[in-house]
């Protein structure tokens, strides 16, 4: 909702006067109807008047609501100047466009390290077609929280280009690398697509290769830029998913070892193209082989952290399943009883800093 900002700034400053409680009970019971009905003094014209402000109302009427329900008047005017800054104050940090200020504000943020989506985000041209694709609340959570408008988003597995809808959604710039050529044409028809529906400019790179070999330092050159501000990496989850016949494709690493070896390669290179300070999200599942479970997610995050990463959070998410399991629930599950382990049932999201 657009609010004329001095309009209710100027409402609760005059209320910081008196100290009559249900005066000021009456005046804030006053300003929640007015917002309530949309009444025209109250409300912003458009985003490029300064005195226009976008807030969630739900937001405005829980704040108003704790003003009116404090029981003494050094608390209702704590309460009041706090909403005051909140709408005259923006309060960002150098990874993000959150303003601290209105921290409630932004319901939609995860901040637990459990992650239980239901539904995958299917507006625009976003789909499941891709087999092995992730959910677009995956990079949508990340660049929220860490890129701010402008920035340059890596994603070393581009796939069918999720993670740069997203970028162009939230008007960050982003390059996606991907081995096969008919992927990334289905990525950029997506994309394009995506772009007719929301409209922000911004700067999208397709680069068709081996994510692994490909020298960074001339791709930033070429862009013009000096670092990535965030790096999210999708690989194949070993030989779980096989993508296609091409060697240089890590769904055909032909041992543990080597899948281990080309990831830790990868590590390293986007270690040193990723700002300083700035985040990176790895996102991995782990296999079942010769009834053996292998923490293939772990694995993986140690070659991270042997390239100098932090580690910052681990996420789990519940799994996707897969269109090849969805049928076989039941064999699975006698599988289990049987074989003596759980099917899985959730991936990895690893979070590092550099
Ligand atoms: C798990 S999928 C990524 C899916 C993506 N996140 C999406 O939402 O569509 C992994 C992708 O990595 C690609 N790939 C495999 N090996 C690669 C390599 N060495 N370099 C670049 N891409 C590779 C595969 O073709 C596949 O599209």
């Amino acid at each position: 909702m657009l609010i004329q900002r001095t309009f209710i700034v100027d409402f609760l400053t005059a209320l910081l006067k008196s100290d009559d409680i249900n005066l000021i009970r009456l005046e804030i019971n006053k300003l929640k109807e007015l917002i309530n009905n949309n009444e025209f003094a109250i409300m912003g014209t458009n985003l490029d008047d300064p005195d226009s402000i976008d807030i969630s109302i739900n937001y405005l009427i829980d704040e108003l609501s704790q003003i009116h329900d404090t029981k003494t008047i050094e608390r209702i005017k704590y309460y009041i100047n706090r909403l005051i800054k909140a709408l005259t104050v923006v309060k960002t940090t150098k990874i993000n466009d959150i303003n601290l200020a209105r921290w409630k504000e932004y319901e939609e943020i995860i901040t637990d390290s459990l992650w239980m989506i239901d539904r995958r985000d299917s507006s625009g041209a976003h789909n499941a077609g891709y087999w092995g694709n992730f959910i677009p609340q995956i990079p949508h959570q990340f660049l929220k929280r860490y890129t701010k408008k402008g920035d340059w988003v890596l994603d070393t597995f581009l796939g069918s280009g999720t993670t740069l809808i997203e970028c162009q959604r939230l008007g960050r710039n982003g390059v996606g690398i991907e081995l096969q050529q008919s992927v990334a044409d289905l990525a950029q028809a997506n994309i394009q697509r995506d772009n007719d529906i929301f409209t922000i400019p911004v700067k999208t790179e397709i680069v068709i290769g081996n994510s692994i070999e490909l020298d960074y330092l001339t791709l930033l050159r070429k862009l013009e830029i000096e670092s990535f501000q965030f790096v999210i990496l999708h690989p194949p989850y070993w030989d779980i998913i096989k993508f296609s016949d091409d060697p240089e494709d890590l769904s055909n690493a032909n041992s543990k070892e080597v899948f281990l070896s080309k990831m830790g390669t990868l590590a390293g290179k986007v270690f040193e193209v990723l700002e300083r300070d700035r985040y990176c999200a790895l996102v991995i599942g782990d296999k079942y082989s010769s009834g053996e479970w292998i923490p293939l997610g772990f694995l993986t995050m140690q070659e991270f952290l042997n390239r100098g990463f932090t580690l910052k959070s681990i996420i789990i998410k519940n799994f996707d399943e897969t269109k090849g399991k969805i049928n076989q629930k039941e064999l699975w599950r006698y599988r289990a009883l049987a074989g003596g382990f759980y099917v899985f049932k959730h991936e990895y999201i690893f979070l590092f800093k550099k």
